[in-house]
């Protein structure tokens, strides 16, 4: 019998990277796994949440119990999202690329002898948290977004929170010292209208558990 805290709750969780093609054989992507945002997925789950997980192409597997949607590009993430509102709560820990390629190529694009490589032209994503955080009859009552920043990590972050309009921002400082981006650990800074509470260093799913347990008391 499925019981906790978030039992009848909705919660939307983004994952992984994604892919923008460049034509039909390549694309442009990013090296996130997917570890944080599925231990997300899965610790909102076993609180008792249905989830949606909406994920781009990660390394691995999601989580079981949850409701896998399957995207490659941000709009389609965007509208993944989209669909599976309304939502108590969104979670957006994916690495959404910043740009996408306009003149993607419907054949792949050859060598054309020149020794003159292809121009790229590139234009920006939607921003999913910004969208979500602005929407008004739509908006789940709690938006976390996330910040990966590599100094001034806090003043960073709260400035971020401040202009995507989400509710939370979960910090985190992934300079290549830290061995955090690609890691098993983390270590984050919650920062909401209370002000910015750091937690020691964990593993991810520790922080994944940490988090669902927030976010079950702040729907409560
Ligand atoms: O602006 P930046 O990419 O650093 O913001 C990170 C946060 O915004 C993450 O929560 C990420 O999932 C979200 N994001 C998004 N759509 C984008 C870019 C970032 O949802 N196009």
């Amino acid at each position: 019998v499925p019981r906790g805290p978030l039992l009848g709750r909705h919660v939307i969780v983004t994952s992984g990277p994604t892919h923008e093609p460049i034509d039909p054989v390549r694309y442009i992507a990013n090296r996130s796994s997917g570890a944080q945002g599925t231990a997300i997925a899965t610790a909102l789950r076993d609180l008792g949440a249905r989830v949606s997980f909406v994920t781009g192409p990660a390394s691995i597997a999601p989580p079981e119990g949850v409701d896998v949607i399957r995207v490659e590009t941000a709009r389609e993430m965007r509208e993944a999202v989209s669909e599976a509102l309304p939502a108590d709560a969104a979670v957006m820990a994916a690495a959404v690329a910043d740009w996408r390629v306009t003149n993607a190529g419907a054949r792949k694009i050859k060598k054309d002898g020149s020794g003159k490589p292809p121009a790229l032209e590139m234009t920006e994503n939607p921003d999913i948290l910004a969208w979500v955080s602005g929407l008004h009859k739509r908006r789940p009552a709690l938006v976390v977004g996330f910040a990966a920043e590599t100094h001034e990590v806090i003043e960073n972050a709260t400035a971020k929170r401040q202009r995507k309009g989400c509710d939370w921002i979960v910090a985190n400082d992934v300079s290549p010292a830290t061995g955090i981006m690609g890691g098993t650990e983390n270590a984050v800074t919650l920062i909401r209208d209370g002000g910015a509470e750091e937690w020691p260093r964990m593993g991810k799913d520790a922080v994944a558990r940490r988090l669902a347990k927030e976010i079950a008391e702040a729907l409560t």
